[in-house]
């Protein structure tokens, strides 16, 4: 059995006993995917070891969220399926972790009065220690306080694919959009020092990491507290010194921090790949407003306009809300009328969804479920166009692909990524390896992929010169000659 995000099993190792047998299910963000890695490691330095299958394990963990209220209750449903179990096995050793812990302590205890542990946001690096008092205790352990200071090293990439690697710049957020949970569940924003940050990326890459993803819930905000000049650029900069980091992304973005001095480290550093996720939320100035997101429409294209400017063929991905209170639909056309004035790649829809603790939640969920569900799909009807045509704008390029693996659609063919995070599919050759580069002349598309034929064998290196941002005339991917 697989878990939704399968971190490396190492085939190896000696098998170890039973109660040194971890079961690890992960939701969320990126950000707690990487928090998962760094607890597994702390595990993994104590003997322990995970397991695919539940049934083997002699610990579970859920690392939950809690960003929309269905994340919240598909983790617990999951964990609840224990409960016939932990009532046989007592030694059995069930804990909840992350967002839904640090949001809804009181209220799990009371629903789950079985759970043997409760770790919120910050103490996950104390996990080993914990799993150890919580089978001494009678009652479940808690460990959710928000001031307990948050002190993690990696040493390892244990992520899904060896050649990348999440690194976690900053944590927590200081903006008070006024639908979300995450300032509450995961604190004040906390940037770690540049220097520790590009150690660790440093230490990776003579790993085998080619392609790092930086972390934030604010990312481009990176450095506040840090002392004057240090931002973004700063780690982007530094990155681009690290021999072996191919490729370098960064998320997620909030359009307030999208400086002139980061736009220009993107457009410069080589590394730094033609991809941006910028959350929108909304196309209408009275709902950016009421969700205060510290921006406008105007504001917000002005921002693509000086990307685009010094980043020609930028993949541009972004989020936005449906049916937020009081969500009318001329205010829902300006989101809609956005999509195409912005001219998105790529986005995600999500409905509104009312978490206690937020401000919003005092407002009246006023717009019905149907509402909802139908202005998701017409917005993502329309991101989905725009994709495709855009996507169109490949065919007969030749892009340079990171091999990520088999395509999950056709065993003959490979999958991965273009420098501009462009999913690409291409005929398999025996030779192909996870982190091997190719190059590909791209023959059609979909709504969400780049279809073509491969150019060559596959290569450890890159094989496109990187983006020489100083033309600005020019596009990515290489014109095919004729
Ligand atoms: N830190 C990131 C992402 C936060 S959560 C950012 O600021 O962009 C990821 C996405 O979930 C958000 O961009 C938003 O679109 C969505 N989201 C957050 N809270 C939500 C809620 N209460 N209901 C529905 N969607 C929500
Ligand atoms: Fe939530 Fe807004 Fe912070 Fe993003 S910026 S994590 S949406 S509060
Ligand atoms: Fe969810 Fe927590 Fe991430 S609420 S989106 S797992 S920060």
């Amino acid at each position: 059995m697989k878990p939704p995000y399968p971190m490396h099993l190492d085939p190896t190792a000696e098998v170890a006993p039973r109660e040194r047998r971890v079961y690890f299910e992960v939701f969320g963000c990126q950000m707690n995917k990487l928090d998962s890695e760094l607890m597994l490691e702390s595990l993994a330095a104590r003997g322990y070891q995970l397991t695919h299958d539940p049934a083997e394990a002699s610990v579970i963990l859920y690392n939950t969220c809690s960003v929309r209220e269905h994340a919240e209750e598909r983790a617990i449903m999951r964990l609840q399926t224990f409960r016939e179990r932990k009532e046989r096995e007592p030694d059995l050793v069930l804990a909840l972790l992350g967002c839904v812990a640090q949001h809804k302590e009181a209220e799990l205890l009371e629903r789950m009065p079985y759970l043997d542990l409760i770790v919120g946001t910050r103490e996950f690096d104390q996990l080993p220690s914990l799993i150890d008092e919580a089978r001494e205790a009678s009652e479940p352990r808690l460990a959710t306080e928000m001031d307990s200071p948050l002190v993690f090293q990696r040493r390892r990439n244990l992520g899904p694919q060896p050649w990348h690697a999440y690194v976690s710049v900053m944590r927590g957020c200081d903006m008070v959009c006024t639908y979300c949970i995450v300032p509450t569940t995961r604190g004040k924003e906390v940037s770690r020092p540049p220097e520790v940050i590009l150690d660790e990326i440093e230490r990776l890459a003579g790993d085998g990491v080619r392609e790092v993803t930086l972390l934030g819930q604010t990312v481009n905000s990176y450095g506040k507290r840090l002392g004057a000049g240090v931002g973004l650029d700063t780690l982007l900069r530094g990155i681009e010194e690290i021999d072996g980091i191919e490729r370098v992304r960064f998320i997620t973005s909030h359009p307030r921090f999208m400086r002139p001095k980061l736009i220009e480290a993107m457009a410069e550093c080589t590394k730094v790949t033609d991809y941006l996720h910028l959350p929108v939320q909304s196309g209408s100035d009275t709902m950016l407003a009421r969700m205060k997101r510290t921006y406008d429409r105007a504001f917000y294209l002005k921002t693509i306009d000086r990307l685009r400017e010094r980043i020609p063929g930028l993949h541009l991905a972004t989020d936005f809300i449906v049916g937020f209170p009081g969500e009318t639909d001329a205010e829902f056309e300006e989101s809609l009328s956005l999509v195409h004035e912005v001219d998105f790649d790529h986005g995600y829809v999500f409905q509104y969804s009312p978490r206690p603790g937020t401000p919003s939640h005092a407002l009246v969920d006023d717009v019905p479920r149907a509402e909802k569900k139908a202005r998701n799909h017409a917005l993502l009807r329309a991101l989905e166009e725009n994709g495709r045509r855009r996507n169109l704008d490949w065919v007969g390029r030749r892009v340079e692909v990171l091999v990520e693996g088999v395509s999950k659609l056709d065993p003959n063919r490979m999958a991965g990524r273009a420098r501009d995070f462009r999913m690409v599919v291409f005929p398999r050759a025996p030779e192909d390896r996870p982190g091997c580069f190719v190059e590909v002349e791209v023959e059609e598309t979909t709504a969400g992929t780049l279809v073509g034929r491969r150019i060559g064998p596959p290569s450890p290196d890159p094989i496109h010169p990187r983006r020489a941002s100083a033309d600005p005339g020019e596009v990515p991917g290489t014109p095919v000659e004729v």
